[in-house]
């Protein structure tokens, strides 16, 4: 096995400004940091040999409080001039240069909104709607270069009536598409089951989910772990350098530390190894055994099929 990445996450910063109820940040993140400009540059030149078609410049934080986001996205643009580079934002500051800058190099932002006015405040403390309806006042405005504006809605129990009130926020300010992403556990010792708000939907909410938003629900279902492409191509790497092997499960023991250690070592090491033959074989280890895509196939099953 020699693997080769073809996806990547980076976790450019792990501060952010909000504490969202369906998050993990507070439990996984204690000291908070951003990837400095010369350990970026560094990391890329370890990088540099992978086919990377795909970067999601975004982790546990928020990745436009980044004071040099937008040389981030420059400086990996240089490295890897046709990959795709993918963020999602909260949109709960002012528009400065660092983000029109950026859009220059980003290929897809998607804009974190999951609910209406109080339901918007509730799950994402503590934002303002205000605020959001500023920011996209503003963006509206702004030249997109070539980004598609996307937007991201977590679904959970509380939030499904709001979703049409937010297909009408989308048209009102351009936004291209409305995603629906049915809320995950990103922990690696707990499961969907255990939030009565991300698990347990009635008949009724699940017919309607289906019947009026099935083409706007993404993921893949049925899923089981030998379709995990993580194991073979990914790489999600934190804001301290270390190198896990998903964005799903975000509170595992890293693989390794690609500022101290020799990158294709970490992505080829017994542990990496392991996790990846048993997910071939359909017999997680305890790293995946948890996972939200496994978990949430069933449910996806019934809504996209
Ligand atoms: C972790 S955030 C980082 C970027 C930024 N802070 C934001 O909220 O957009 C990336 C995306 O993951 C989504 N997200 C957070 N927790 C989630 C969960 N439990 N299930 C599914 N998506 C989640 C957020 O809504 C956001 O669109
Ligand atoms: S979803 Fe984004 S904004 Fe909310 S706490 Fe997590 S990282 Fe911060
Ligand atoms: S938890 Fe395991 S199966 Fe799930 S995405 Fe991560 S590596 Fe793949």
């Amino acid at each position: 096995m020699n693997r080769k990445i073809e996806y990547a996450s980076f976790e450019v910063t792990s501060y952010c400004n909000l504490n969202c109820s369906f998050c993990n940040r507070e439990e996984v993140i204690k000291h908070p940091k951003h990837i400095s400009v010369d350990s970026w540059i560094y990391m890329l030149e370890k990088l540099k040999s992978h086919p990377i078609r795909e970067a999601k410049l975004q982790g546990l934080g928020e990745p436009f409080m980044h004071p040099h986001f937008a040389k981030l996205c420059k400086i990996f643009k240089e490295y890897f001039p046709d990959s795709k580079i993918l963020t999602a934002t909260n949109c709960q500051y002012r528009i400065t240069e660092n983000f029109t800058s950026a859009l220059k190099y980003i290929d897809m932002i998607y804009l974190s909104i999951d609910g209406y006015k109080e339901n918007y405040e509730k799950f994402r403390k503590p934002s303002k709607w205000s605020k959001l309806i500023n920011f996209l006042e503003i963006l509206k405005n702004v030249n997109k270069y070539n980004c598609k504006i996307t937007c991201n809605y977590v679904v959970n129990k509380e939030n499904i009536m709001d979703i049409e009130k937010i297909e009408k926020l989308c048209k009102k300010y351009d936004i291209e598409e409305l995603r629906l992403n049915i809320a995950q556990n990103w922990s690696e010792n707990s499961t969907l089951k255990d939030n009565n708000n991300t698990w347990g939907y009635s008949r009724q909410e699940l017919d309607f989910l289906r019947s009026n938003y099935k083409n706007k629900i993404k993921g893949k279902a049925p899923w089981t772990w030998s379709d995990c492409f993580w194991v073979d191509k990914g790489m999600y790497v934190t804001a301290e350098g270390n190198v896990n092997v998903c964005a799903i499960n975000t509170s595992p023991e890293p693989l390794g530390n690609i500022f101290n250690n020799n990158i294709d070592g970490i992505l080829n090491n017994e542990r990496m190894k392991e996790i990846s033959m048993a997910c071939k074989k359909n017999k997680p280890t305890n790293h995946c055994l948890n996972c939200s895509y496994k978990e949430l196939s069933p449910l996806l099953d019934e809504l996209l099929n």
